[in-house]
């Protein structure tokens, strides 16, 4: 894409984005600022995200999917964030459980462990890719000290990010931009380390991110990714696993999927070493890192998780789509909000079939250098 489309994209999208979200963009959150969109705008929104997830997993189809990639996340996000800021808080990702720990804590931990791994410290200019509306960002400054950008393609969430980063007295070390992570516009060598949680999977080829944060990273940074890939254990061909695939690529607005062996691939093409390359996600943990998704209340460990696990649960989704479908009915909803909701719950009963099959991990943890020289 040359500079001048580049930079027509980032005002349409700008200007799109505050005609849907209107006022106060980023103060409002949940059912809230659902109810609060400009309605048509709403409707655009859900058809640009839905026009290439029409079943369709052919050849021709996945093409369409990886070349709109950035125009379809950015319409994917306007409709869903306040969907997940609903069900899940503001950290949107998943996070494994000790017997006990609630939800909350749990996804903390899992923030705080990448950190770790990383080597994240205080004073560290750090970039967080594809950062959502700054939960991780908020927790890891904290818990280390450190300066955090958060890079995101999504204005809706960047303008959320900057409203909570002030309102938790962060604003003098959290900052967040607009960019596309397949052409990152900061200097070669500017951070000390980058990580990125649950979002180069909207990538619509691996190498190409890779290779945007490592130039972006200091020579002996380090960079940490939770990846979300299919496992070694995936066949392309068997019909019953790309299903799997195809549900959690329509439900979370992904291009393609791709197999562990892709992403650890791209990194070492771009020139990474990497120095930890585990599925968080293979174990015997007693309590499942998909539990919120399924209906199983033999899972939640607190009280207090009551809440989040009867929103996110089979039941408490259907709750969502009814009173959305009536909303909708009525009036009151956008057009558009209802299919929001369902193609939500595809992607919820695929990531459970891959969670349980284990043919998908969302916590490929990969701890990648670039060598000093
Ligand atoms: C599942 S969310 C995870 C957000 C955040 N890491 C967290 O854990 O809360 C994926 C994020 O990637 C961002 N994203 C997707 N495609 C992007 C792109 N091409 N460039 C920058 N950010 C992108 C989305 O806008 C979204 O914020």
């Amino acid at each position: 894409m040359s500079e001048e489309s580049a930079q027509e994209l980032r005002n349409r999208q700008a200007k799109f984005t505050s005609e849907l979200h209107g006022e106060e963009i980023g103060s409002k959150s949940g059912l809230k600022a659902l109810l609060s969109k400009n309605k048509a705008a709403q409707q655009q929104a859900v058809a640009k995200y839905l026009r290439h997830w029409d079943g369709k997993t052919d050849e021709e189809a996945e093409q369409r999917r990886l070349e709109d990639y950035n125009e379809a996340t950015h319409s994917y996000y306007n409709v869903v964030t306040d969907f997940y800021e609903y069900g899940w808080g503001s950290s949107f990702h998943f996070s494994r459980f000790y017997a006990g720990e609630s939800f909350t804590a749990s996804v903390a931990r899992h923030e705080h462990f990448l950190a770790y791994k990383a080597g994240i410290k205080a004073g560290d200019l750090v970039l967080d890719v594809g950062c959502g509306v700054g939960g991780p960002a908020r927790e890891i400054a904290r818990f280390t000290g450190a300066n955090v950008i958060g890079l995101n393609n999504n204005d809706y969430q960047i303008a959320k990010a900057k409203y909570y980063a002030k309102k938790a007295n962060l604003a003098g070390q959290l900052d967040f931009v607009k960019g596309d992570f397949m052409n990152i516009n900061f200097e070669p060598a500017t951070f000390d380390k980058v990580y990125a949680i649950e979002a180069t999977c909207h990538a619509p080829k691996l190498e190409g991110v890779y290779g945007e944060i490592y130039k972006v990273l200091k020579p002996g940074g380090v960079f940490a990714v939770y990846e979300w890939v299919m496992t070694d254990k995936y066949d392309e061909n068997n019909p019953e696993h790309r299903k799997i695939a195809y549900e959690i690529e329509l439900g979370d607005g992904i291009p393609k999927m791709f197999p562990a062996e892709v992403a650890r691939k791209a990194l070492k093409t771009v020139g990474f070493e990497i120095l930890h390359d585990e599925d968080l996600a293979d174990n015997d943990d007693p309590v499942p890192w998909y539990y919120p998704l399924t209906g199983e209340w033999k899972y939640v460990q607190t009280v207090s998780d009551l809440a989040t696990f009867f929103r996110t649960s089979y039941l408490g989704r259907m709750f969502t789509t009814t009173m959305v479908t009536v909303m909708e009915k009525v009036g009151i909803a956008p057009k558009g909000s209802r299919d929001v909701t369902l193609a939500l719950e595809e992607a919820a009963v695929g990531l459970v079939a891959g969670g349980r099959s284990k043919l998908f991990t969302p916590m490929m943890l990969f701890v990648a250098k670039k060598p000093e020289n």
